[in-house]
């Protein structure tokens, strides 16, 4: 088998790393013997107003969950991630931008970063943005978008980035949800040498019942494109921005104060807004960034998430600018102009350090080694995943054709909601096994349970659980503690439930089996089925709708779609058409269902709840091994199903 291939070390790795075996083990013990004393010490690498002396006041119980990190310190994401770097790196690079057009690129030094985000700042400031506020953010991958973060946070402004990709609808559903006031967003962007109309779906989200609390859009020019102008409510980025002072003084913001929202999927209900807060944020997604990635003084450091992900915001924006990184920001897609983009954006930019998900190295796998002939990818010395499992077939590919057989990967396994990495192998330190996230960060003590809420131990399958706090932990849902609480602190008393399933083998090392709730990861895209379901019995002839995933090749899971259609509607291909547009019109693009089967009936229980069990069986064509149906209401639908099931 594949998982006993273990590759050790590299010595040479080991010799330089922040952290070797004896090192990682030392304060990994340290960071769970004494969970205050180790980030009292950590804390150190921000620059506080006040430092904190209060480090830990933590509690999941699910009738008191309250988290709070360096309670009484006061800092500014924004002076950590600029201000700081100006005496001894002011003119070192800070963002390498990377356009859709290979011809387009540009360099931003920390001092140029540093007076445009101040400039911003003044202008929201000017624009009516205060302390508290919320500002969304729906821009494509252009510096700015890195900018109106840190213009926000310099200001005390909450700042939510809704993905470029989704839909009018659910741009709006956000804006109100977080009774946001202003939106930034560009008038087009460009992916893939097409054009999005990022400001057209401004337009119509803002025509949304509710919507109108937003009162500005400020708008970058990106293409220069056609679009309409809202008098009074619509301003141009530059000339908002262009004749500010380069200097804003930073708020003090307490540690505990929000950052940002960031909205993800659940497993039922509409995305619900994480608050992640300020001092805890920031120290740990600084301290992974620097000992996950191994980040040494100068390198680059490339990272392909959108900045709409929570990829995007750790591991783009505040993870490698508090540590005075070279962050590379790619506005287009792997596969555009040709296949190998990716190796030739290393090569053109000497990339040191690439962090990518699964979906994409599997997307590059398909079309066969030679799809990297056009690089060479000599600066690479460390890879990384995320997003959703990665397979051992795809972890070795990465490694011996992206990585030249050199580099070692580390499989970061996170979420939204625990804000940076928290399993994860560190270069230096950590044996790798192709396929396993291995072991836990600083701080972060993984526990396995079985259905009764039983702590597991040794090698063995479980739900991946966490058994006390860290300080990037999310610490609400926006508007709705409550949900907070029985979406992750219900299930099993005392811990953080996660949703994962994973095993842990006899090393000791970590193994995602993938989201044991209804949660599916589309190409690392995290969905909702409840949402996708909800899209669907809007539309008129749509009676009933049950939404799993199923095994796919390049996306790691795809969306398959059971539709029972109202009385008297016909079943046509047209139809079926029909339906995966609504869906991609209503959500986006990344809800597009990949195959939809008409089903006259769907298996229920006597109570009326739909066994997605079977489902999901049927959808990944494991027709023999459907387990019991005893329970079912009518069994024979199941036959109904597996007989019509749609052909792939
Ligand atoms: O199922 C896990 C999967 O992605 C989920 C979190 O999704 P999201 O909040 O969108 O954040 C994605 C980027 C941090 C997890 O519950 N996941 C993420 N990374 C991995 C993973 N599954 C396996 N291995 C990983 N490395």
């Amino acid at each position: 088998m594949t998982e006993q291939h273990v590759y050790p070390v590299r010595e040479d790795i080991a010799a330089n790393a922040w952290a070797d075996k004896e090192k990682y083990l030392a304060m990994y013990q340290q960071s769970v013997d004494d969970p205050e004393g180790f980030w009292a010490e950590q804390a150190k690498r921000i620059d506080w107003f006040k430092s904190p002396t209060r480090i830990k006041h933590t509690s999941f119980d699910p009738h008191d969950v309250d988290i709070r990190w360096f309670e009484d310190g006061t800092l500014n994401a924004s002076v950590n991630c600029l201000d700081r770097h100006l005496a001894t790196r002011g003119d070192q690079t800070a963002i390498i931008w990377e356009g859709d057009d290979p011809n387009d690129a540009k360099h931003l030094t920390y001092r140029e970063v540093y007076e445009r985000t101040n400039q911003l700042a003044n202008a929201l400031k000017a624009l009516g943005v205060r302390k508290g506020d919320v500002v969304t953010l729906y821009m494509p991958m252009i510096p700015e978008a890195a900018m109106a973060m840190l213009a926000c946070a310099r200001i005390g402004a909450v700042h939510s980035v809704v993905f470029g990709g989704f839909s009018p609808d659910a741009l709006a559903q956000r804006v109100i949800g977080a009774d946001s006031k202003l939106v930034i967003t560009a008038d087009e962007s460009v992916r893939g040498g097409k054009q999005v109309p990022l400001k057209d779906n401004v337009d119509a989200a803002l025509t949304r019942a509710g919507a109108e609390v937003c009162e500005k859009v400020l708008v970058v020019k990106r293409t220069g494109g056609d679009i309409d102008w809202h008098e009074g409510r619509d301003v141009w980025f530059h000339e908002a921005v262009d004749d500010q002072s380069t200097e804003c003084a930073a708020e003090e913001m307490n540690a505990e104060d929000p950052l940002f929202i960031l909205y993800t999927s659940g497993s039922t209900g509409a995305p619900k807004g994480l608050k992640h807060t300020t001092g805890g944020y920031l120290t740990y997604a600084s301290l992974t960034h620097q000992y996950v990635f191994d980040y040494q003084d100068g390198e680059v450091y490339w990272c392909t998430a959108d900045v709409g992900w929570v990829t995007g915001h750790s591991y783009i924006v505040y993870g490698p600018l508090a540590n005075g990184a070279i962050t590379l920001m790619f506005e287009g897609v792997p596969s555009y102009p040709t296949h190998g983009r990716m190796g030739e954006i290393v090569d053109k930019h000497k990339v040191n350090i690439l962090y990518t998900a699964p979906t994409a190295v599997r997307a590059l796998m398909a079309h066969g080694d030679h799809v990297m002939d056009s690089s060479k990818r000599d600066s690479l010395r460390l890879l990384g995943s995320v997003g959703e499992p990665i397979n051992p077939e795809a972890w070795e590919w990465f490694y011996r054709v992206i990585g030249n057989s050199r580099c070692p990967i580390v499989d970061t396994w996170w979420q939204t909601e625990t804000g940076g990495i928290m399993i994860s192998p560190l270069p230096g330190a950590i044996d790798l096994k192709p396929g396993s996230a291995t072991r836990p960060f600083f701080g972060v003590q993984p526990v396995l349970l079985d259905s009764e809420g039983q702590v597991l131990e040794g090698a063995v399958d479980g739900n991946l659980a966490i058994a006390d706090s860290w300080p990037g932990q999310a610490r609400s849902i926006w508007g709705d503690h409550e949900r907070f609480v029985q979406t992750y602190f219900s299930t099993y008393k005392g811990y953080y439930f996660t949703g994962d399933g994973c095993r842990r083998d006899e090393d000791g090392y970590y193994w995602i089996t993938g989201r044991v709730d209804d949660v599916l990861n589309v190409s690392g895209h995290r969905m909702g089925t409840a949402e996708i379901e909800s899209s669907l019995v809007a539309h008129e002839t749509v009676a009933e709708a049950a939404v799993v995933g199923f095994p796919h090749d390049i996306k790691g899971q795809g969306i398959y779609i059971y539709v029972t259609l109202a009385d008297g509607v016909e079943a046509t291909e047209e139809l079926k058409k029909e339906l995966a547009q609504w869906v991609r019109k209503d959500i986006g693009p990344i809800a597009t269902p990949d195959v939809i089967q008409w089903a006259p009936g769907l298996p229920k229980t006597r109570s009326g709840k739909i066994m997605r069990r079977i489902l999901r069986k049927i959808a990944a064509n494991e027709c023999d091994g459907l387990g019991d149906t005893s329970t079912l209401a009518d069994p024979s639908v199941v036959d109904e199903l597996i007989e019509h099931r749609a052909n792939r």
